[in-house]
């Protein structure tokens, strides 16, 4: 018989616990950095070697970061479901736990790409370019002599991957969400594409922006809640 599928929809939350601070809350990254200067495309023809640094600190902090219980247990449920991670977070976490399919929305602190043309958008799979944990500089050039640019969906910019999740949740028996504030078009919308009957779980320590009836929200930190979730799912 098939495997039951779980869509895993995961946000900065999940990477909490291995270290990474959130965006929104208290002490996150937005209180420390204008998000409209380091992460959105205005910001990066504004000031390309301030977004640059911004990623390659970022970059840098991923080359010691140890996956999470929380990334560990989502990867363990492969034994028994087929698990789709939809994630927004830009680390490699879930690939070190484990997880075999991993869909990125808003891209990939390890890797780079030509910037092509103002305000283009669009680039092909070859151009991406994997740069594992170095900095990429100012003058540093795509082999078709752009400049390079973090492989992360600006602000401001289309979100190639969406289609592709949408399918994902709309395909699920079961949608699980872990650590995401869902204030954040389209990933924030994704669960209403899950069936009528599908389950819902929510996991995050604070209040949730969405009701739905078939939304449980576990209102634990990650790690705790995924325990309380696998425990659910025994029953
Ligand atoms: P946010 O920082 O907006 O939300 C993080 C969520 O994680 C909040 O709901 C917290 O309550 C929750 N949380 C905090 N600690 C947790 C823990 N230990 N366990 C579980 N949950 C915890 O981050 P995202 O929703 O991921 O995009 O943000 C979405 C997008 O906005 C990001 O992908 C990024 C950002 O700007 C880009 O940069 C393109």
């Amino acid at each position: 018989m098939a495997k039951k599928r779980i869509a895993v929809l995961t946000g900065a939350g999940v990477s909490a616990e291995s270290g990474f601070a959130t965006f929104r809350d208290t002490g996150g990254l937005w209180e420390q950095y204008n998000v409209n200067d380091v992460a959105s495309i205005e910001g990066w023809y504004r000031n390309r070697e301030l977004v640059l640094r911004f990623y390659n600190d970022r970059r840098r902090q991923l080359r010691d970061a140890r996956p999470n219980a929380a990334h560990l247990a989502i990867a363990g449920l492969e034994k028994d479901y087929r698990v789709d991670v939809i994630t927004q977070n830009v680390d490699n976490l879930h690939e070190k736990a484990g997880s075999t399919r991993v869909l990125h929305l808003h891209g990939e602190l390890t890797k780079v790409r030509p910037e092509n043309g103002l305000y283009d958008d669009t680039y092909r799979t070859d151009e991406v370019i994997d740069v594992g944990f170095e900095d990429v500089n100012l003058g540093d050039l795509a082999p078709n002599g752009q400049q390079l640019r973090p492989h992360i969906v600006f602000f401001g910019e289309a979100v190639p991957n969406i289609e592709k999740a949408i399918d994902l949740v709309s395909a699920a028996d079961i949608l699980l969400i872990v650590g995401t504030s869902l204030q954040v078009y389209p990933a924030a919308g994704l669960y209403r594409y899950a069936r009528f009957d599908t389950p819902i779980y929510i996991i995050d320590p604070q209040d949730v922006p969405v009701h739905d009836k078939r939304i449980t929200h576990i209102r634990e930190v990650a790690t705790k809640g995924m325990e309380t979730f696998l425990k659910m799912l025994e029953k």
